[in-house]
């Protein structure tokens, strides 16, 4: 359980790799989790530099999380009690105050590709049969996103909850903010149980702070949290006061779960009422860096 704040100069990335369940972490699995967060945000340091846009800067850093199969999207992907992944996964930009989403997502590496290309649509979060209607149409590859150990903890009926949801804010340095999450699930859930990062308690993008939630999507979308943080923000409260009540409230209802936010004024936000999460912030500035532990 931890709260940290700060406030650093835009360009402004932060990440992160999941909250977990109230199972620890293993500290190795979380210096590795951070190696990976560290990577990709650097990465996105340099993108953001060539003027490459936030947007897709945004969906480079999903994808690269989506793709490293340590998290829990995407490749790696935990299974529902049927065997089935269902990926679930959303993007807001903040200057235009527009959430898309999918939910249920199969077959597929890069459930936030679609999130982000449904920005321009008028159906803006698509369950099936659209997200297989559209993954064919844009050209999504046809892939599973099974892992062997994914399939070993299946297999061994591994009830733990492992809400492993990765994401990503961008503050720019026009002010611009963005949010995307990109989640497995809780892992052997019910069938076509829905996720919270395809809601706005769990993704949610405005100009005065984006704020991406992980844990247990039922208590996140109980406490609308992703929403509260940022209306908190919105009538004035500084993002750190915002988080600290947001989290004492978490706590006072024994909550498993965690946030990272950026406000437009550059103010930063990583919390988790479970025993651990990877996250990384950057900043522009010199030394303007934090993050969980990279090495145990
Ligand atoms: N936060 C991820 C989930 O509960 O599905």
């Amino acid at each position: 359980m931890r709260i940290v704040d700060g406030s650093f100069a835009a360009p402004i990335i932060a990440l992160h790799g999941g909250a977990g369940g109230q199972d620890p972490k293993s500290p190795d699995a979380i210096a590795s989790a951070t190696m990976s967060l560290l990577a990709i945000a650097a990465a996105a340091k340099g993108l953001l530099a060539k003027n490459v846009s936030a947007s897709e800067v945004l969906i480079h850093c999903l994808k690269a999380m989506e793709a490293d199969p340590q998290f829990n999207a995407g490749l790696g992907s935990a299974l529902q009690a049927d065997g089935h992944v269902r990926m679930t996964a959303a993007v807001m930009s903040g200057s235009t105050q527009t959430f898309s989403g999918v939910i249920g997502a199969t077959d597929m590496l890069h459930p936030s590709v679609l999130a982000n290309h449904l920005q321009k649509s008028d159906s803006r979060v698509l369950s099936s049969p659209g997200v297989e209607l559209l993954a064919r149409q844009i050209g999504i590859p046809v892939a599973s996103p099974i892992t062997q150990s994914r399939l070993t903890q299946w297999v061994d009926k591994v009830k733990a909850a492992s809400c492993d949801t990765v994401g990503c804010l961008i503050l720019t340095t026009d002010g611009k903010l963005y949010a995307g999450t990109s989640t497995g699930g809780r892992g052997f859930e019910t069938p076509g149980r829905v996720s919270d990062s395809a809601t706005v308690a769990g993704t949610y993008a405005s100009a005065f702070a984006a704020i991406s939630a992980t844990g247990v999507g039922e208590q996140i979308i109980d406490d609308a949290v992703a929403a509260r943080l940022e209306t908190r923000c919105r009538d004035g409260m500084n993002l750190g006061t915002a988080a600290h009540k947001t989290f004492a409230e978490a706590q006072a209802r024994s909550r498993s779960y965690g946030w990272i936010a950026i406000s437009k004024n550059g103010e930063w936000s990583a919390a988790h009422t479970t025993p651990a999460m990877s996250y990384v912030v950057q900043g522009a500035g010199e030394g303007e860096i934090a993050s969980s532990k990279a090495k145990s």
